[in-house]
Order: structure tokens, then C-alpha cells, then sequence
């Protein structure tokens, strides 16, 4: 039996971004992920950072890969009846912009942070198990090595994303569940190609919604929209190529560079949100209480400003013993994630063709591209929630 001041479940942004906040702040913390550390490093996820995470990786000391290799991206396409339509996000907002680094590249770097405070991170934790979280010394249970572990706890960060244990904690009836699923979901490769755009295209064409990423500048990342259970062998890398290309090319020429496929999956599409996003001393964040369709590129983004605001109210629980700011994690949290789900379902509504949509629903979609790239207005709208909404709070409140 070992104790610690907070709890973390799970290594992906969200537990990594939480222990190195509480360590910035002298909080003890104790890290359990199942999996190994090379699946959490490899697993290839989002890509996309917002201006304000890239200025709170920053601003707790951990951007310094990031702003060496991250690509700063001042505007994208929207692309749609053979044509992209450039949208200035700096320029609509006053100078944000958003950075293109890969979730796992951010998770390697806190990873490293990490290690080097020694303070604990468990992987490979088999039958993690959360309990007594109405009582004021929350558990963790877990099994490493053949040995069984308890770590008693001030609190329980829940950041175990979407499949994780400690939502299915909570007692029924204690949650609220708001749940959507698309008819649709995302072919997704990572290509050896030199991205023939340095910025984003997000197209809208006849057969479905197609997007053109990059990690690198010798990886492009590229998307189209598929049935959600798309068995992924049925396509050949040709085939692939193909529909990419018959999607994105532009009339002007312009289309993705080709090379070698090196990986390729497939992800269904879903918005979700459980509230409140506390069950007595354990806090979720994260996926572990909200998932966004990758099409407004909010997920990453949404896990750190949760565990933002869960930080300074830690911070203020242990300086001064107040816990209203505890109280008030999940409101504070949910009005930035409603925003974000909001945000996140028009982009995937206005730029993905359904199986059951009417003519009628057809042209209002080309409509409401050529009003948003025809109007300044609307596109400002797209650019302040695609560089980011404000976070609700101050760095400085988070002890930063
Ligand atoms: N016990 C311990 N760890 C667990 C358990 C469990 N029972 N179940 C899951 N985990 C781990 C996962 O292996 C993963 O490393 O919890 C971590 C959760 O990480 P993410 O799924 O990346 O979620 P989060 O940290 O909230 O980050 C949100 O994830 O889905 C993407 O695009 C989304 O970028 C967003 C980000
Ligand atoms: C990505 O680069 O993986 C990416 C970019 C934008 C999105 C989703 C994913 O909306």
C-alpha cells in the first residue's frame, strides 16, 4: 500500500499534462497507464494544436521540442466544387495561429518530463480498478509484475480516454450521458510524401468528405470519409491513392503528392459527453468524459484545458484548503467542451455527405460553404474556434 496526494489514471495528454502541472505546483501525483510506453509513444492520434495549448506546453516548460519541430500553420483550405478558398486564420484573429505536431509527439515529450522529476509513472498496470470514491481516501488498484498494488489517494484524475475504467466507476444514474454517433468514419493514412500544401484542406466533394494533414516535411497525413465499419483490408494502397486523389485534386491542378502508405486505419465518429465531470473525489478529464469528431480538431485540445482548470483547483485545495474551485471544475470545464462539441458537429455536419440526407440538405451544405468562404464574418467565426476559444481560466491561477 502506498499513498499520494492525487491519482492519475491513465498516460495519454490528459494524465501527462496533469502530473507535470501538479509537479510545477509541488502536488505528489502517482501515474497508472495499461499499456507499455512504446504503444502510448507509437500510437498514431491527432495532430493539430491550438494557440493556447502551444502556449501552455510552452509556458510549463515543455515546448521546446515542440516550437523546434512543430509546423506553425497561419491559415487552411476549405475546398469544395473543384476549388479551395483560403481561410487566414492569423489574420481573423489577431495573429493566432494553430501548430501541427502529432498527439504522440506531444506524449513522448511529457513522457520525458516526467521521468526527469522521478516522480512515478506505472506502465503496463494490468486490472486498474478505482473504488471508495465517495469516501475522502479514494483508491487505485492495479497489478504489475505479478504484484498487486493499492495507492490511496487525496483525489482520482480520470484520464483514461473514452474506453477507460473510471467512468464505468461511477455508479448508474450519477451521470448524465449526451451521445451522437455519425454514419460515417475516417479512412486515415500516413504517407512518405512531402505534403504538397503547407497548409491544411479540408474538401467537401460528391463522394464524401476527404482531408489533406501532415506530420512532417517528408509525411503527409490524409483522411476521406467512409462507412463507420469499413473493413480496413478491403482497401488496396491503390485504391486508397485513388479515391484520395479523385476527391482532393483541384481544378487548378493542385492535389496531394503520392508516396508510400505506412500505416492505415479506420475510426468511427462520435460526439459524447458525460456530466457532471466528477463523481465525489474523482475527476474526469479528457476523453475519459467527452470525445469530438476529429473534424473540428478539438480533442487534444479540450483534454488540456480540462486538466487546467482541475489543476489550479487542486492548487487551491492543498494552499489554502478551498474547494470551491474543486465544485466548480465541471461547470467551469463543460462550457469550453460544449463549445467545442458545438463547433466540432457543424464542421463534420457541413463537410461530410450523409447516406440518408434529402436533395435539399445537399444544397444547403454548398450553401453554407459558399456563405463561410465568401463571407468575412463567417469566417472569422471559423477561425477564433479553430485557433481555440479563450480558456476559461489564467495560467497564473494555475500556478504558472
Ligand atoms: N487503466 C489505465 N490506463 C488506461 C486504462 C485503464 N483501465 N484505460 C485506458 N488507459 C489509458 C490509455 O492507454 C491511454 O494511454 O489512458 C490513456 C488515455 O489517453 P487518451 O485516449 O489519449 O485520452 P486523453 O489523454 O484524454 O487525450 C485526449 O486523445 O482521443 C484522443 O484525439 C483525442 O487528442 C485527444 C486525446
Ligand atoms: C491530423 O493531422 O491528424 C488532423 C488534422 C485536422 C483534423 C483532424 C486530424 O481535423
Amino acid at each position: 500500500m502506498s499513498t499520494t496526494q492525487v491519482g492519475i489514471v491513465g498516460a495519454g495528454p490528459a494524465g501527462l499534462l496533469l502530473g507535470h502541472l501538479l509537479h510545477l505546483n509541488g502536488i505528489d501525483s502517482v501515474i497508472v497507464e495499461n499499456r507499455a510506453r512504446d504503444y502510448v509513444i507509437d500510437r498514431v492520434r491527432a495532430g493539430v494544436l491550438e494557440q493556447g495549448t502551444v502556449d501552455l506546453l510552452m509556458a510549463m516548460g515543455v515546448g521546446e521540442r515542440l516550437q523546434r519541430e512543430g509546423l506553425r500553420h497561419d491559415g487552411l483550405y476549405i475546398s469544395f466544387g473543384g476549388e479551395r478558398h483560403h481561410i487566414a486564420l492569423a489574420d481573423l484573429t489577431g495573429g493566432k495561429a494553430i501548430t501541427v505536431y502529432g498527439q504522440n509527439e506531444v506524449v513522448k515529450d511529457l513522457i520525458d518530463a516526467r521521468i526527469a522529476t522521478s516522480r512515478p509513472l506505472h506502465f503496463e498496470a494490468e486490472h486498474v480498478s478505482v473504488g471508495a470514491l465517495d469516501s475522502s481516501r479514494p483508491t487505485i488498484h492495479f497489478r504489475q509484475g505479478g504484484t498487486d498494488h493499492e495507492i490511496r489517494c487525496d483525489f482520482i484524475a480520470g484520464c483514461d480516454g473514452f474506453h477507460g475504467v473510471c467512468r464505468q466507476s461511477i455508479p448508474d444514474g450519477a451521470l448524465t450521458n449526451y451521445d451522437r454517433l455519425y454514419p460515417f468514419g475516417w479512412l486515415g493514412i500516413l504517407a512518405g510524401a512531402p505534403p504538397s500544401s503547407a497548409e491544411l484542406v479540408y474538401t467537401y466533394h460528391d463522394r464524401g468528405f476527404a482531408l489533406f494533414s501532415m506530420r512532417s516535411p517528408t509525411i503527409t497525413r490524409l483522411y476521406f470519409q467512409v462507412p463507420p465499419d469499413e473493413p480496413i483490408d478491403q482497401w488496396t494502397d491503390e485504391a486508397i491513392w485513388d479515391e484520395m486523389l479523385m476527391r482532393m485534386t483541384t481544378r487548378d491542378g493542385w492535389k496531394p503528392q503520392v508516396g508510400r502508405i505506412v500505416q492505415k486505419s479506420v475510426t468511427p465518429m462520435r460526439s459524447f459527453v458525460a456530466a457532471p465531470m466528477r463523481y465525489g473525489r474523482l475527476f474526469l478529464a479528457g476523453d475519459a468524459a467527452h470525445i469530438v469528431p476529429p473534424t473540428g480538431a478539438k480533442g487534444l485540445n479540450l483534454a488540456a484545458s480540462d486538466v487546467l482548470v482541475l489543476a489550479r483547483a487542486l492548487k487551491a485545495f492543498y494552499e489554502s484548503g478551498r474547494s470551491d474551485w474543486l465544485d466548480e471544475y465541471s461547470a467551469v470545464c463543460l462550457r469550453r467542451v460544449w463549445k467545442a462539441q458545438r463547433f466540432s458537429w457543424w464542421m463534420t455536419t457541413t463537410l461530410h455527405r450523409s447516406p440518408d440526407e434529402t436533395a435539399f440538405d445537399h444544397q444547403r451544405q454548398i450553401a453554407d460553404l459558399d456563405y463561410l468562404t465568401g463571407s468575412r464574418a463567417a469566417m472569422t467565426s471559423l477561425a477564433e474556434q479553430y485557433v481555440g476559444l479563450p480558456m476559461e481560466i489564467s495560467f497564473e491561477s494555475a500556478g504558472l
